[in-house]
């Protein structure tokens, strides 16, 4: 199945468009796994979705997707699916990725990629790449969405530095940060590197007081500066 047609079928209410990933980010997903013939695939964070569709439509072969939360979307995601015909494809498990993927390690489940889009803290994030790790093949790959947050950023940072069996792949979309398993994980006990940085706290602080309810003169200029600078 094409990618308009699957963006054509979706259902995605005009109030929510920010849920799901961009279809740019879709595009390069479907493309990536196309290219790889990766099939063996897995996500946190269904929603609406729009990542399962291209997941599906690229590999025609199972997907697991995880999401206690269906029911705030009024089972769109479901639906759409089944819209796309991809019904039989999905293994969708109501639930939270902490209790699902734990659960795939003890069945020795292994995946070729893995898409990390549901708990956007950063301890919820971490817990999802710690068991990602776990039940990737050699030279899988795990992604992330919304690297425009701190959270996820650490997450990056994290990996980058106490991962050097995990490698940084260019995907050339801002928001998308992909890494590949090129190695076994051969830290002892007592490795650590610091992750902490202080790159991106003034961004982070800047989005939190811009998205915050009260109205002010600065937050308009700001607002109309951020829209020049687009
Ligand atoms: C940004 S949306 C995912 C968008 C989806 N990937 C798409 O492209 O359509 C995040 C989703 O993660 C789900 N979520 C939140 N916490 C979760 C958790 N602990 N485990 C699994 N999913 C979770 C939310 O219910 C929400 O549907």
């Amino acid at each position: 199945m094409d990618l308009a047609t699957i963006n054509q079928t979706l259902t995605i209410p005009n109030e929510d468009k920010a849920t799901p990933i961009k279809e740019n980010e879709a595009a390069f997903i479907y493309n990536f796994l196309k290219e790889r013939y990766l099939t063996k695939t897995l996500e946190a964070g269904f929603a609406y979705a729009r990542s399962a569709s291209h997941i599906i439509a690229a590999t025609e072969s199972q997907h697991i997707a995880m999401d206690p939360f269906q029911d705030h979307y009024q089972n769109l995601g479901l639906q759409n699916i089944e819209k796309l015909g991809f019904s039989d494809l999905l293994d969708f498990r109501r639930d939270f990725s902490h209790n699902v993927l734990p659960q795939l390690v003890k069945e020795e489940r292994k995946f070729e990629f893995i898409f990390i889009d549901g708990d956007h803290k950063f301890d919820g994030i971490l817990v999802d790449f710690y068991y990602s790790d776990l039940l990737l093949e050699h030279h899988g790959y795990v992604l992330l969405h919304d690297t425009w947050m701190r959270s996820t950023q650490l997450v990056m940072s994290f990996i980058e530095s106490n991962r050097p069996d995990y490698q940084p792949i260019p995907t050339g979309l801002r928001n998308l940060a992909l890494y590949q398993k090129v190695d076994k994980d051969q830290r002892n006990g007592m490795f650590f590197r610091e992750f902490y940085t202080f790159k991106s706290v003034v961004a982070h602080n800047a989005i939190m007081w811009m998205s915050s309810g009260k109205e002010s003169f600065l937050k308009k200029v700001a607002y109309k500066l951020k829209e020049k600078v687009k």
